[in-house]
Formats: structure tokens, sequence, C-alpha cells
């Protein structure tokens, strides 16, 4: 999903000059930045960066974090790909009569009014035809909105920290982006959903084959966790923190009630996820087989085991950089401790 179509450029230089593409997924808890070398046909990850936003960090405040995150790594003047989400970007997989690229945009000048809440002037739109509907005639498209002042916000955020903004991409996309980069290719017909469990909100993306058709972003994740510990347990943020990561306690009576709390924020979690797989069943008639996460909450094994359960289907993983060599300097075995986090800046690094 390209926002800036007229931003065409796509390169970076790093201190070694070697040119890359550089993903940028800022998240409500940190930020990512994955740099790629696409050389002959060749990937490789040259550096990448989870910078923790200190709770409190207000808007003003996230460009030097930004620019902090860039040069903890040497990545100097660069361009990157940028991740939007949240409740201002907007999802609709429809069904429109058969027309070329530019007779959908005009279409959509029209018609897009009736499938986003936004008031049109406000709002970037783009779209994509995913292919021919069942319906005869008809065609299926993807269209996406986002509020023209959240861009317009993230790109000054960015600007502010020295870095121009190439290509925007929605997050679940990117995520499902890196998943085709890792991976084999999905059967034809069968449900696929993908999760992202991140801090602020949990990406759903469903897919039959490798034709994405339902987006959703829940809004929990890790923080609703931490605010339920601070609230149930009277407890300071550090303290439920250290918790959610799992330091050492000896005390059993607070252990239980650590993992009553979490298992109640994820059951609710799990509910919602549930209601979105349901949904995609009934529309589609097709039920999911398998379902892939990522995000910073899948290391929490209780929290997957807990999810597993109650969906009655496997949650799997997968590496985003199993197609993608790492450069020397670079450990594997780091890398892989922070990759499901990573997921979707490897996605946007993947664009051109
Ligand atoms: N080792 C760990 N065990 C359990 N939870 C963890 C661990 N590491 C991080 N988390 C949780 O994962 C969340 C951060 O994940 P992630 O980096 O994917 O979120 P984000 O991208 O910042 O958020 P969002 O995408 O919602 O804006 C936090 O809530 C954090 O508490
Ligand atoms: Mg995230």
């Amino acid at each position: 999903m390209v926002f800036l179509p007229d931003f065409h450029i796509n390169m970076t230089k790093n201190m070694n000059n070697i040119v890359d593409v550089v993903g940028l997924d800022i998240g409500s808890s940190s930020i990512k930045i994955v740099a790629l070398n696409k050389k002959a046909g060749e990937k490789i990850l040259t550096a990448y960066n989870i910078k923790t936003i200190p709770s409190g960090t207000k808007y003003s405040g996230m460009s030097d974090i930004i620019k902090e995150a860039f040069e903890e790594i040497g990545l100097c003047s660069p361009e990157a790909n940028l991740a939007v989400s949240g409740p201002e970007v907007i999802v609709r997989f429809i069904n429109l009569p058969k027309m070329d690229k530019s007779q959908l945009k005009e279409a959509l000048t029209y018609e897009a009014e009736k499938y986003i809440p936004f008031n049109f002037n406000e709002v970037v739109l783009d779209s994509l035809i995913l292919g021919d509907a069942q319906e005869s005639g008809q065609m299926n498209v993807l269209l996406a909105a986002a509020k023209k002042e959240y861009i317009e916000s993230r790109i000054k955020m960015v600007e502010r920290a020295g870095i121009k903004v190439n290509i925007m991409d929605i997050a679940p996309f990117a995520m499902f982006n890196s998943f085709f980069n890792a991976e084999k290719s999905l059967k034809q017909g069968e449900g696929y959903a993908f999760l992202g469990l991140g801090h602020t909100q949990t990406d759903v993306l469903i897919s039959t084959g490798n034709a994405p058709c339902f987006m959703r972003q829940i809004q929990i994740g890790g923080k609703n966790v931490i605010e339920e510990l601070m609230r149930g347990m009277g407890i300071k943020e550090k303290k439920a923190q250290g918790f959610v990561l799992d330091v050492p306690n000896k005390d059993q009576a607070e252990k239980e009630s650590v993992s009553r709390i979490i298992t109640e924020v994820i059951e609710g979690l799990t509910r919602e996820i549930q209601l979105s797989f349901g949904y995609f069943e009934n529309r589609y008639n097709t039920s999911i087989s398998s379902v892939y996460c990522c995000g910073g909450m899948t290391y929490r094994a209780e929290t997957i085991n807990f999810i597993k359960q109650k969906l009655g289907v496997d949650l799997l993983r997968w590496d985003p950089f199993e197609k993608i060599k790492i450069s020397e300097n670079l450990s594997k075995s780091d890398i892989d401790t922070v990759a499901a986090q990573l997921t979707v800046g490897v996605g946007l690094a993947l664009r051109d």
C-alpha cells in the first residue's frame, strides 16, 4: 500500500557507503529499524535497532529518539519506508464492477465515502485490484484510507529527525510481506491468519491462499497487560514491566496474581480474535487452517499457549530473516531473540 506515490527514490547510505533500503516501524513502545542491502538479487541485513520509547514521551520528543535510533547504528542521511497503523487507518475489502486502475481511481472519488467512516477531504486514499470476484463481472478491491492529519504528523515527526519518508505501508501488510519473503507459498482456497501482537494493538490479517481478504486492528496489547497489573496489584509501571518480562520472582502469591491478571487480558484479546475468525469463516465459508504470529507479546510462552488452547489451532512463528543473509558484523543468535519485533520493519525494508 503506497500512500506517497510521488516519492520514488528509496535509497539510503550507511557509513560504509552501502546503499540500503530502510524500514522504520515506529511502534507505541519502541522504534524498530531494519536496513537491507539488495544487491544482485541477494538481500543482506546490514543494520537493525530496537529503541525503547521511554514512557511519557510526548509527540515533540519522538523525533530525537528516532534520530538517536539511526545514529546508534551508524545510518546517516537516510530515507525510510514507514509503517502506518492504528484507528486512523481503515482498510476495506470491497467488490466493484471490473475496471482498470485509472477507472478505479476515478470511481473511488465518488464511491469511497460509502466505505470509509472519515470525511473524504480529510483522507489519503489508496487502492489495489486483488483479482476477479466470485460474482461474474466483479472484482475484489482493497481500499485503504488514512487520515491526512495522521499521515502528515507522522511524516513531520520523521522529517524532523532528518529522515525522508519514501513508501508508507500499512503495518499488517508489511507483516504479510515479510512472511512471503521468508516462507513457502500458501495453499489456494485455505484460510490463514496472521497476528501481530504489539503493545497497544493486535493486528489480524486473514487470507485465503495468498490473497488477503480481512484485516482488523484490535486495540488490545501488552499495554493493557501492564495497566491491569498496575491496577490489580497496586504497583508501579516498572514493577509491572518486570513481571511481564518474567523477572524471577520467589513470591508464590504474587506469581499467581500476575498469571491470573495476564490471562484475563489475553482472554479478552482472544475473544476478539475469535470474533474476527468467525466473521471470516462465515463470510468466506473457509476455515482457518494455520495461524502465524509475531510481535513482542509472542515472547511469553504462557500467552502463546493460552491463545493456542482457546483458538484450538497451533500458533506458528516464522523467521523473517530466513531468506535474508546477515552481515558479518551482526549476530544471528542476537537477532533471533528480537526477530518477532522486527517483522514489520523487515516487511517495510523489502518494499522498493
Ligand atoms: N520478553 C517479553 N516477554 C513478554 N512480553 C514482552 C517481552 N518483550 C516485550 N514484550 C511486550 O511486547 C510489547 C512490545 O511489542 P512490540 O514491540 O511488538 O510492540 P509495538 O510495536 O511497540 O506496539 P504497537 O505495534 O502496538 O504500537 C510490550 O507490551 C512488551 O511488554
Ligand atoms: Mg508494532
